[in-house]
């Protein structure tokens, strides 16, 4: 049966087929009642009318005696018309019947309660139709009186079998059906071509909304005619193209938002009700070390396990209240995030979460970077200032007229104060080198030159240590760069070569040059640097081992200020050393300093 329920136009087909058939069948049977009814009318009509000839040959003698001449004319009558003719008297006996013989008309039984012949009596005209054992038919009877109704002497009953009418009946059935069934098969023919005509845009729309539900959208359906059905057919077209420019739209929408997202270097994260992740965009992504593809649709405090990102997500899960604050995560280094989670709504008024991390960690460092700088500095100018202090009250609480000491107290004072002034010239060149101000004035000059003069302002040091320094820089090697910060970055670094050496170690520079920058170095065989401390010296007060340190003078700006110098000329600085035998400083500038 499923074949039926599959397609519409097989269900209208077998409705109207039942209909159109039932209809006919019911028709079929009233027409033939019809013409069954009328044709016994007729028969009967035919009866009444024989009966009346006989009755105008008859005369009023017939019903007082028995006469063979009218048994002989009865019986005639019927051979030639088939007509059965019975004559009755007023009392019910039956003086004659054409088919029952002369002497056998004794024995028939009264007939004065047949119907027709009471009707006849009583009304003028009487018929009825029974079922005649005898003839194993059906009989109509006609009877009408004699001679008239009133004063009847009896009546003329004419009876016919039915059984030819019946036959005909019968032919007249069959021709009729055979008429209605071929209607019937034309009908569910055309019936069938009309439907499968009518069924054919219904199919083609069916599939065209398969189709779009498939997603292609640049389906049109044939709109081919003014009717219901090609009203549809606009419409549907009307509500494909609408539906393709919402989706257009709406794609376009969630490409841009997507692009956005994407491009953005804040970390976004969106959930659903159930804390399962809908979104993450490529920064979260790599900030949790996770692929979307991955993650989505599964729990996320699955996924990342962060406690403090789940923890802000479940308290604003939790009220739908928006929250906002800092977090701390461990990714393993240490990193600080303006975490915001907001609740938002879904479609359908699903509630959906979002959570955007903005990396505050360089502003955090920065911070902390400035906090310690502030302390070092205050530190660092304290312990001169103390000790300046120190003796200044020793002198002035009589120690001034101790000629013996008052020299030498008088003499600290003035190194206190030297390495004060030293420590603010420091402080002042390594903020104006930082913050820009300073630009380097590029010339070309001859790199020796500079060595040689940083090499004799050295020289009270190297004196005292033994310590050799070997200028291999070839006098004519050109360099570009600002020739006074230029000075003061050898400076440093030979100073620092020089203080941290062993006596009599050596100090050597030396220099190379590629087409695009030119190369030197600074190296010497002292006490080096251990691999922990070498990516934290250029921070500025940064000195290893302080206590060691004390006995060899210095703040631990050298090295903070080379560092900004090398940056403000757009190259970079290397740091290389083996502890026990010695460090290497390589510097590479640019030739080019456009780029600056
Ligand atoms: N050539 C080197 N050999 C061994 N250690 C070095 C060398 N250069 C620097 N250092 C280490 O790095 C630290 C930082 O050097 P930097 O020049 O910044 O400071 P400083 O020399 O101590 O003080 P300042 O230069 O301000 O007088 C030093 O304290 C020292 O411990
Ligand atoms: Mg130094």
């Amino acid at each position: 049966m499923t074949w039926i329920k599959r397609k519409f136009s097989r269900k209208l087909g077998i409705a109207l087929f039942l209909a159109v058939g039932t209809t006919l069948a019911l028709a079929d049977f009233f027409i033939l009642k019809n013409i069954k009814t009328y044709l016994i009318g007729e028969l009967k009509d035919n009866l009444v009318s024989q009966a009346k000839q006989i009755s105008a040959v008859l005369d009023p003698g017939t019903f007082t005696k028995r006469d063979p001449r009218w048994q002989e004319l009865i019986r005639k009558m019927d051979q030639s018309s088939g007509t059965r003719v019975t004559i009755v008297r007023k009392d019910g006996v039956v003086l004659y019947d054409s088919e029952v013989d002369w002497k056998a008309l004794e024995t028939l039984e009264n007939h004065a309660d047949r119907p027709e012949v009471t009707d006849a009596l009583r009304f003028g005209e009487g018929s009825s139709i029974r079922y005649s054992h005898t003839l194993r038919s059906d009989l109509q009877y006609a009877a009408i009186p004699y001679p008239l109704m009133q004063d009847a002497e009896g009546t003329i009953r004419l009876a016919i079998p039915l059984n030819r009418l019946n036959n005909e009946m019968k032919g007249f059935a069959n021709i009729l059906f055979a008429a209605t069934f071929t209607a019937l098969l034309i009908g569910i023919g055309l019936i069938w071509i009309i439907l499968r005509w009518s069924a054919h845009p219904l199919e083609e729309m069916t599939r065209a909304a398969e189709s779009i539900a498939n997603g292609r959208m640049d389906l049109k359906v044939r709109e081919r005619s003014e009717d219901e059905i090609g009203q549809l057919a606009k419409a549907f077209n009307a509500m494909t193209r609408k539906l393709s420019s919402t989706f257009d739209q709406l794609k376009n929408d969630k490409n841009e938002i997507e692009a956005v997202l994407s491009s953005m270097v804040e970390h976004v994260i969106a959930v659903d009700a159930s804390g399962k992740v809908i979104f993450i965009n490529p920064a979260a992504e790599k900030l949790f070390g996770i692929r979307g593809d991955n993650v989505r649709g599964r729990p996320f405090m699955e996924a990342v396990r962060q406690a403090a990102v789940s923890e802000i997500l479940k308290s604003v899960m939790g009220d739908d209240t928006e929250r906002f604050e800092e977090i701390r995560l461990i990714l393993p280094e240490e990193r600080f995030f303006e975490a915001r989670a907001v609740p938002m709504q879904g479609v359908r008024s699903e509630r959906r979460y979002l959570l955007v991390l903005h990396d505050v960690t360089r502003i955090r460092k920065l911070e902390q970077v400035r906090r310690e700088f502030v302390s070092n500095v205050s530190h660092e100018l304290k312990t001169p200032l103390t000790s300046i202090q120190g003796y200044a009250e020793t002198l002035l609480a009589g120690a001034l007229a101790d000629s013996k000491h008052n020299r030498d107290f008088v003499d600290t004072i003035f190194k206190e104060a030297d390495r004060l002034n030293r420590l603010v010239n420091d402080l002042l060149d390594l903020a104006s080198i930082e913050s820009g101000r300073k630009k380097p004035q590029i010339t070309e000059f001859e790199l020796a030159a500079v060595v040689n003069e940083v090499h004799g302002m050295a020289r009270s040091r190297t004196e005292k240590t033994g310590v050799r320094i070997e200028n291999r820089v070839p006098p004519a090697f050109l360099i570009q760069a600002d020739k006074d910060q230029m000075k003061q970055l050898l400076l440093n670094l030979i100073d620092n070569a020089v203080k941290f050496n062993l006596p009599n170690g050596s100090v050597a520079v030396e220099s190379s040059e590629s087409p695009e920058a030119v190369t030197f170095s600074i190296k010497d065989t002292g006490i080096g640097i251990p691999e922990k401390d070498l990516p934290r010296i250029f921070e500025r007060f940064y000195r290893i081992d302080k206590s060691h340190s004390r006995e060899i003078e210095g703040t631990g700006l050298g090295l903070a200020i080379v560092k900004h110098i090398v940056e403000a000329h757009g190259g970079s600085i290397r740091a290389e050393s083996v502890p026990g035998s010695g460090s290497n400083f390589t510097i590479t500038l640019p030739k080019n300093h456009s780029s600056i």
